[in-house]
């Protein structure tokens, strides 16, 4: 038969990592699949760069995306931001293409719309990847609880603040300087604004929910505090109670006065040194579900880097193409619960 056709949009650090181990793991994923996978094409914003690392066919790199998208049968959007993002996987859906995305933010503020729209094309989206790096949980929450019933999903989804606060309660540092030596680390950007003020969070919190509750939940539903009111004093306070900070993402089923309804919300924290999430050191993620027949679980890995992210990626990208060569599609969003989404009053 022949091959599976993918096409990749960006070519970044993840980018890079997916090609490189889709290369290099081709004869074993043709196994795992049925069907080879051939790249026709890795799109890029600037033309001419060296990308000889990358031991791809020269001819392969097109700063025509849009041109990209409509000959293949996958296309894996690493561009990241709402625009040209959503386009392109849009119009890839149009031309028949199932898609892998770890575009967090337009999951957190279009998810809905996007899940729609494969729906609509008979094509599959999936988005590991956008949330929590290499942790697989989006899946699990999607497939392997679809059948329990999840109360509540605490995590740790921001490596770089989870980074700054770890190193504010060992070394007794302050806020500003810790944020200074993780970039000097390069843990953390040098506009941290995104990780730091809890934006990169908030969005990660809006697709759990979205996934755990079969709800729409978007970043603009999620009540948002970062850790830029943490000083060493908050750290050394909580170390006297037996507690470490956390910057958590929480996502909760709650009661209300007709019903049930979701909170959402991302702030520091203080929990119990005996509390799973309080062994997550550095810039380790976890993400902590409560639900009713399985209990506690939790999931524990790197939430960011190429290597642990194009893991994810390919990961969905061995789905996707699984689901071509049996003719059948992957599973959908289409059981909305639409349950109300509280703001942080009425919680
Ligand atoms: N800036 C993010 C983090 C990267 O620090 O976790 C992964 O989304």
């Amino acid at each position: 038969a022949a091959p599976l056709r993918v096409a990749l949009l960006g070519g970044g650090t993840v980018g890079g990592s997916v090609t490189r181990m889709l290369l290099e793991q081709a004869d074993d994923l043709e196994q795992r699949i049925g069907r080879r996978l051939e790249i026709v094409g890795i799109a890029v914003r600037r033309a001419g760069r060296d990308r000889s690392d990358l031991g791809v066919d020269p001819s392969l790199f097109t700063t025509d995306a849009q041109e990209l998208v409509t000959r293949a049968d996958i296309v894996v959007e690493l561009i990241g931001g709402i625009e040209p993002a959503r386009g392109l996987i849009l119009r890839a859906m149009e031309h028949g293409a199932s898609v892998v995305t770890a575009n967090k933010a337009l999951l957190a503020e279009d998810g809905a719309s996007l899940h729609t729209a494969a729906a609509e094309h008979g094509v599959d989206l999936y988005y590991e990847a956008s949330v929590a790096g290499a942790i697989p949980i989006l899946r699990p929450i999607r497939d392997s609880l679809a059948g329990d019933s999840i109360n509540r999903v605490i995590g740790i989804v921001n490596g770089t603040t989870n980074f700054v606060l770890d190193a504010m309660d060992t070394t007794g540092a302050g806020l500003f300087e810790t944020v200074e030596r993780a970039q000097a680390l390069g843990y953390a950007e040098a506009d941290p604004t995104a990780d730091v003020e809890g934006f990169d969070a908030a969005a990660k919190a809006a697709i759990l929910s979205s996934l755990a509750f079969h709800s729409r939940v978007s970043t603009e539903d999620v009540h948002r505090e970062g850790i830029t009111g943490v000083g060493a004093r908050d750290i050394q306070a909580a170390q006297d109670m037996g507690c470490t900070v956390k910057l958590l993402a929480i996502c909760e089923k709650v009661a209300t006065a007709d019903g049930t309804g979701i909170s959402a919300r991302v702030h520091p924290a203080m929990i119990p040194l005996t509390h799973p999430l309080a062994s997550v050191r550095e810039a380790y993620n976890a993400v902590f579900v409560e639900a009713e027949g399985a209990g506690d679980l939790m999931f524990y890995g790197q939430g960011a880097g190429g290597d642990p992210t194009a893991s994810a990626v390919l990961g969905d990208l061995v789905a996707v193409a699984r689901t071509r060569v049996t003719g059948g599609r992957g599973p959908g969003a289409s059981s909305y619960a639409n349950l109300p989404v509280l703001s942080m009053g009425q919680a």
